[in-house]
């Protein structure tokens, strides 16, 4: 089973690695960057924002933003950090595993040049629309999706590629996998066909996010809340693959992890601030 999650206008900035070693191997949802899991528990800041805006890292109008693709264990376990010849993560979090296993932090080029060097400048443009970081760079964030999740997915396994591999062939197919599952899941337009839009004078109900999805997509999420259940922060899409995860089907399922945002309290869905977004096209 994986999931595919979107952040909202409103995610969470933690210092990941402080609030990962807190709390070690005892969480139930994969605690990727940043680890909103965390934030429930945490008074944390709220943002709307990038933090990076001076260097252009800003929102996409007009969309959420992508957080990562998972495998998970029917259960709700899961692995991490699979394999350490693929650890490109330059901030690893958590750094060592509850086995003991530490995670060395990785100081090479980026993983944008591995993109780069496959010739797929328009993947990376589309990554750097939509797969905005908030609080460290983009290609930090990405490197942490992959060496953290997609080395625990057996058809990333480099020894699936058999002797046509070339090197961070997997990288790059893992970010395709993740925009490709994005693509699946609008999560702003399938909000707004049902009248829900960001606002910072309206709330919504628990059941009218939910009802919202489970209409056009026949399966209910897991939404995150930040503040005690009272922001909505991230929407996460709980599939199971036919075939591989690279280029195979993903049927929707409702999520194995228990929504986060109030049963009851009213639900703020922020507007974003307006210096922190840019307008994209989306193709
Ligand atoms: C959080 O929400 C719960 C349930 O709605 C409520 O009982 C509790 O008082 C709230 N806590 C804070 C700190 O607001
Ligand atoms: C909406 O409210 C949030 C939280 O107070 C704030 O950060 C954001 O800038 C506001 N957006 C607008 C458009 O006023």
């Amino acid at each position: 089973m994986i999931a595919i999650a979107a952040i909202t206008f409103a995610a969470s900035v933690l210092s990941h690695g402080v609030v990962e070693a807190k709390r070690p191997g005892s969480l139930s949802i994969p605690t990727t960057f940043p680890d909103l899991s965390a934030c429930g528990s945490e008074p944390s800041f709220f943002s709307t924002w990038t933090g990076l805006e001076k260097r252009g890292q800003k929102l996409p109008k007009g969309s959420w933003t992508i957080h990562g693709l998972w495998p998970d264990n029917c259960d709700g376990s899961f692995e991490q950090y699979c394999d350490l010849s693929r650890q490109f993560d330059p901030t690893p979090s958590p750094a060592i595993l509850p086995d003991g296993t530490v995670i060395p932090a990785y100081r090479g080029p980026g993983v944008d040049t591995f993109i780069q060097s496959f010739g797929r400048q328009d993947l990376l443009d589309y990554m750097n629309k939509f797969w905005v970081s908030q609080g460290s760079p983009n290609a930090a964030f990405w490197a942490h999706e992959f060496s953290k999740h997609a080395t625990c997915t057996s058809t990333f396994d480099v020894a699936c590629y058999g002797p046509k591999y070339r090197k961070h062939q997997d990288v790059v197919d893992f970010f395709d996998a993740v925009v490709r599952s994005f693509h699946q899941y609008p999560t702003f337009d399938m909000l707004a066909a049902s009248g829900i839009v960001p606002s910072n004078s309206t709330t919504y109900t628990i059941s009218q996010l939910q009802n919202a999805i489970r209409s056009q997509t026949g399966s209910v999420p897991f939404f995150g809340c930040t503040n005690n259940g009272t922001i909505l922060s991230e929407v996460w899409y709980f599939s199971h693959v036919l075939g591989t995860e690279q280029f195979g089907t993903y049927k929707t399922l409702d999520a194995t992890t228990k929504s986060s945002c109030s049963a009851v309290a009213p639900i703020r869905y922020l507007e974003r601030t307006p210096s922190s977004e840019r307008e994209v096209r989306r193709d």
